[in-house]
């Protein structure tokens, strides 16, 4: 009897939690193998880098030292600030003064014999006392990580004046316990390089790079630097090994870098120049960015050119057109009899990518270590720029330029701000490759414009989603990109690329609320956007396959609805022979999907099956970088199969065909 109730328990269980039995909402799907509709872009999905929350330094920069040549002031372009700790910018911040055993010095920020035009700042330490030791430790950002066993290159310029005793450099743990050291040699009242490795002896998290001398007079100190020998592909001046792979496993066509409205800069006088960003390091000139912070443009453009080699992907690099960003008003304009620089640096650009090393700038690149050519494509003139007067009488100079001396590589321009695009004419008008929108929109704006693409002009420039993002991390947030994306995937012949925005925050220094990455010193998590990006990238097929959804009575070709609950993108991929269903449910209900597939003539039984799905505020975070991440699993498949699609969830489904 007891056994009896048991069971009856189970089975109303099994009845309550089952969805086919009480009723999921269900659709019917047909996916027409033998009906290719578009090729889909095999550049479609790719990579939005921009120097924003400390993305460079601080984060994708393998550098360990925060303010290495002593640069550091306020900044005081308030309205582009996002950063509170702008303002209070010194040349000595992540610095500290080191006097032990009875020591005594002063430090001071001097310009009077600097290291070179670019780099006029360093540190003069006069010595008191000298007693065991004086000097100055770096903190790095937040403290400076370090694994035991690793080694580290140290490299700084150094002067004595009134003496020619060492400098001790050590890595030592916050209350100066020795992990390691190297000692400078045959100083002199002249800048010397002076180089070595350390390998540390422990772990810490929170260690600290100091710098000491003995004996009398002063020591001068510039461009101090300890670099992991551990960096991306082993590359010198390289990157973070966890975050550029995080990058790579995105699977980008292309990369999009430096940013952003960073680009344009705060005004003319910081517009990211990039050659300022190329050469031997310490002969970089620095620069401030518009979200308020320094950039020691140790990754500059020869460092984004490698790691598009790195990763696979097409460098896509953006130049401002001589208008600073129309957010900081009254933005800045170059007179038209001065605009022939910044026209330069464009044609100079492709020539430093793609010039023989015996041209002027492919002789810069060759020196760096690439005498091969990056073989750059596209160029993007202008961020999004606001429509101005002087925005659109300078971009056709540039148009006009390029095309000369340079016919091949495609133009990219800008739509302007937001999904209005008030540009795009204008770029119809200069018949550029494609154009560039962006827009941050809420996630129902998603939802309901995912057609947005559908009745596109299939005339004129291609679209470049080059910024988009529904403004937070949730999963709902992914999911509803995810709607974006297989409306995109249904137009690639027109949507030619697209990447969301921004990449990387470090979560200690942001300037922005929803982003793909998130990272600290040592770990890194991934959002639900994240995943869903990398999905689509993993599975995005060659051709787009004819499909049709019926809810009830209502019958939607290709899933063109605003109504839909389900979104589909079918395609079909030609290497592998495999047909890839994208199904998004961003509903709270089980959705039971019947698929039919038509015009093959065999189909797998199995069909493999990635699934991402949570609750809809699901997010990741430090403590739980994995709560919504995909699963890989099976499920039958044949010509016609059933597929639940779980409330909340992204279902790829690939399946084996033979037509
Ligand atoms: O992605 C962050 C910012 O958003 C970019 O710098 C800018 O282009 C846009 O306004």
């Amino acid at each position: 009897m007891k056994f009896y109730a048991q069971w009856k328990v189970i089975l109303i269980l099994v009845l309550l939690l089952n969805p086919y039995l009480w009723g999921a909402h269900q659709v019917n799907i047909n996916v027409y193998a033998d009906q290719p509709t578009i090729k889909i872009s095999p550049k479609l999905y790719g990579l939005f880098y921009e120097d924003i929350n400390f993305s460079a330094d601080g984060g994708l920069y393998a550098e360990l030292i925060q303010n290495r040549s002593f640069e550091y002031f306020a900044l005081d372009c308030r309205e582009a600030l996002s950063d509170r700790r702008s303002l209070e910018y010194h040349p000595l911040v992540a610095w500290e003064k080191v006097e032990r055993g009875g020591g005594r010095c002063h430090l001071k920020v001097e310009r009077t014999v600097p290291l070179n035009r670019n780099n006029q700042n360093y540190l003069a330490i006069y010595i008191g006392e000298s007693g065991s030791g004086v000097g100055v430790r770096n903190s790095g950002y937040d403290g400076i990580a370090i694994d035991r066993g690793a080694s580290y290159d140290v490299s700084l310029y150094a002067a004595r004046w009134e003496g020619n005793e060492p400098v001790t450099v050590a890595l030592e743990s916050e209350d100066g316990k020795v992990y390691g050291s190297m000692t400078t040699q045959n100083l002199s009242s002249d800048w010397k390089h002076c180089q070595g490795v350390i390998k540390a002896s422990q772990s810490d998290d929170n260690a600290r790079l100091t710098l000491t001398t003995t004996g009398k007079g002063k020591l001068y100190l510039d461009m101090v630097s300890l670099f992991p020998q551990k960096t991306f592909k082993d590359r010198k001046n390289g990157l973070r090994p966890d975050l550029a792979q995080s990058l790579a496993d995105l699977n980008p066509s292309f990369l999009r870098f430096p940013g952003g409205c960073i680009t344009h800069g705060c005004s003319l006088q910081n517009a990211y120049r990039w050659k300022d960003t190329v050469g031997d390091v310490a002969q970089r000139r620095p620069n401030w960015n518009r979200w308020g912070y320094h950039q020691s443009y140790g990754l500059g453009f020869y460092e984004y050119f490698l790691l598009c080699e790195d990763i696979g992907a097409a460098p896509l690099p953006v130049l401002p057109v001589g208008v600073s960003c129309g957010y900081n008003k009254p933005y800045q304009y170059v007179p038209i009899d001065e605009l022939q620089e910044w026209i330069d640096d464009a044609l100079d650009l492709i020539e430093f990518a793609n010039g023989s090393p015996d041209s002027t700038w492919g002789k810069v690149r060759a020196e760096m270590g690439h005498p091969a050519p990056f073989e750059l494509e596209y160029l993007c003139l202008g961020n999004e720029e606001h429509d101005t007067p002087e925005v659109r009488e300078r971009i056709p100079y540039f148009v006009k330029a390029i095309r000369k001396a340079y016919p091949k590589i495609k133009i990219i321009g800008t739509s302007g701000l937001s999904e209005h695009k008030p540009l795009y004419p204008l770029m119809r008008e200069l018949e550029v490759y494609s154009s560039d929108e962006h827009y941050y929109n809420a996630p129902e704006w998603y939802l309901e414009n995912h057609t947005r693409f559908d009745g596109f002009q299939r005339k004129g420039p291609k679209i470049f989603v080059g910024e988009y993002a529904s403004r937070d991390n949730t999963l709902f947030n992914a999911l509803a990109e995810a709607t974006y994306l297989a409306g995109m995937e249904r137009n690639a012949d027109i949507v030619d690329m697209a990447c969301y925005a921004p990449l990387l925050a470090h979560v200690n220094y942001r300037q922005w609320g929803a982003n793909l990455i998130f990272f600290d010193k040592r770990k890194v998590f991934k959002t639900p956007n994240y995943y869903v990006q990398q999905l689509f990238s993993q599975n995005r097929g060659d051709v787009y396959l004819k499909n049709v959804i019926k809810h009830g009575a209502e019958k939607l070709e290709n899933s063109q609805s605003s109504m839909s609950r389900v979104f589909l993108s079918s395609t079909l991929d030609e290497e592998a022979n495999e047909l890839i269903l994208k199904l998004v449910n961003p509903s709270e209900q089980d959705v039971r999907a019947r698929v039919q597939l038509e015009g093959v003539r065999k189909v797998a039984s199995q069909a493999r099956v990635i699934v991402l799905s949570g609750d809809k505020r699901g997010r990741n975070s430090m403590e739980t970088p994995e709560q919504i991440s995909p699963q890989v699993t099976t499920q039958a498949a044949g010509r016609q199969f059933e597929c639940l699609l779980p409330p909340m969830s992204l279902k790829i489904l690939r399946v084996g065909i033979n037509q």
